[in-house]
């Protein structure tokens, strides 16, 4: 059978995944490839370092020229993490004329442009479907399978971080910190969190799907975004008690002046497929105009979903299939923008308000009159009777739809009353 050499760059935790299904699954990977994909090179900083699988002697190597010098080596997943030296080595691999797997989303996000011009320019081609919803194959399907579709929406559960501590939040009732500290303990988040609580890792997930998607050209910062550090329990309680879940949503969505674009935590009505992710799970759901709604769930990272993809990656560039569709990606380029994306404060969306107000008479008047001076009407109310002593009382207020800046300004406006005691929050509602 014929052989073509792959390599790999870090050897951490997808490193290890991939050597090991390449190793103890080489008669799947053959079946599929119609060739055996043979492990050369294994490149790591320390060669003394303890790995989490066996390679075979004279496979593991601290010299990146081994791989860059071997001709016959064609293609090479670069699973380090971070920007640099990430980037450096992945324009050393392009130039030395391999084909490159990435699953580094922050890699993309910042340097995308530089390393899929590099490529292109190389005749080289970039495979990166572990770098969004790790083991989901949301990267081929949109580019691929659904190429025949106008995308219309796109709304996705893209963080598993996030997703784990709102849902923790929820079954047990424990505050944010705590959570976060219970998903550090079991390894779903970093010991700095702030990329993933904060949206931006989804951010730049959505920036990369919505290139593909809809062939927009935005960088991940410029898309409005906003963290689950905003959620209190009484939030996620007061969701569930009208029907609703909080979820960290990425959405994009087509409308007749652009598309409209945001990170954020949303209330999700219970039973919808996205309210009901659960944990660490990832979900994309898609419309297209011809196949209508489609939804993908699965777990978004991890050592052996992320291998997954990455090895079909592999799969795919040994047989030259991605180098097919690479081309007509013009993800990262200069081509044209297809669509544009629209300013988010004309967006609109029902909305959640949680004031906590002084229990006074004639408070909730006031605030319907200042939402109604913005043009927001109220779709429901609750209030419950104050707690022991305390001289507030918690009032939650459910919009009609409304527009993003109006309701920004109305929030402005209502916390600036006397009556209210804690700066009010609002988050965005989709049904
Ligand atoms: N883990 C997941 O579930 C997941 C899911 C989706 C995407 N990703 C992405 O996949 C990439 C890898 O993630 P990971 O979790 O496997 O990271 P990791 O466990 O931290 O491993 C990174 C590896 O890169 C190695 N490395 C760093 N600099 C190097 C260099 N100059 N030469 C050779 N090796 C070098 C490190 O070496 P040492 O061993 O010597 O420290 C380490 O083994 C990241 O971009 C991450 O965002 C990860």
């Amino acid at each position: 059978m014929e052989k073509t050499k792959v390599a790999i760059v870090g050897m951490g935790t997808v490193g290890a995944g991939v050597a090991k299904l390449l190793l103890d699954h080489g008669d799947r990977t053959a079946r599929h490839a119609g060739r055996t994909m043979w492990l050369e090179r294994v490149v790591v900083r320390d060669t003394k370092k303890t790995r989490r699988v066996d390679l075979p002697s004279g496979v593991l190597t601290d010299n990146l020229s081994d791989v860059t010098s071997d001709p016959e080596i064609k293609v090479v997943a670069q699973l380090i993490g971070g920007l640099e030296p990430a980037r450096s080595i992945m324009l050393e691999l392009l130039e030395s004329g391999k084909d490159v797997v990435t699953a580094n989303k922050a890699l993309l996000a910042e340097h995308g442009g530089e390393l899929f011009d590099r490529a292109r320019d190389l005749g080289r081609s970039i495979a990166f479907e572990a770098s969004v919803a790790g083991g989901i194959p949301i990267i081929t399907s949109i580019s691929q399978c659904l190429s025949a579709n106008a995308i219309t929406s796109l709304r996705g559960i893209l963080n598993g971080t996030s997703n784990f501590i709102v849902t923790r939040m929820e079954e047990s009732g424990a505050a944010f910190e705590d959570c976060v500290r219970e998903a550090q303990e079991l390894g779903y988040a970093e010991a700095d969190p702030t990329m993933d609580v904060d949206g931006s890792d989804a951010a730049q997930k959505l920036a990369i799907l919505s290139h593909l998607a809809f062939g927009v050209r935005i960088h991940w910062a410029d898309i409005p975004r906003q963290g689950i550090n905003d959620i209190e329990t009484a939030d996620i309680r007061y969701a569930d008690e009208m029907g609703y879940r909080m979820k960290l949503l990425a959405t994009a969505q087509l409308t007749d002046s652009g598309l409209q674009m945001r990170v954020a935590p949303m209330l999700i009505r219970k039973g919808k497929p996205l309210a009901e992710v659960r944990g660490a799970f990832n979900a994309v759901s898609v419309v297209g105009d011809a196949v209508g709604r489609v939804f993908f769930h699965g777990q978004g990272a991890g050592q052996m979903p992320t291998a997954s993809a990455v090895v079909a990656d592999m799969i795919d560039l040994a047989v030259g299939r991605t180098q097919l569709t690479f081309r007509t990606l013009e993800l990262f380029s200069q081509a044209e923008a297809r669509v544009e994306v629209c300013p988010s404060d004309e967006a609109l969306s029902r909305f959640y308000f949680r004031f906590t107000v002084d229990d006074h008479p004639g408070v909730l008047g006031q605030m319907a009159s200042i939402l109604g001076g913005h043009k927001i009407s109220i779709a429901s109310v609750i209030q419950h009777e104050r707690e022991g002593d305390a001289p507030v009382v918690p009032l939650v207020v459910m919009t009609d739809l409304a527009n993003e800046s109006a309701a920004a300004a109305a929030l402005q406006e209502i916390n600036e009353l006397p009556t209210v005691s804690r700066g009010g929050v609002r988050f965005r509602v989709t049904d």
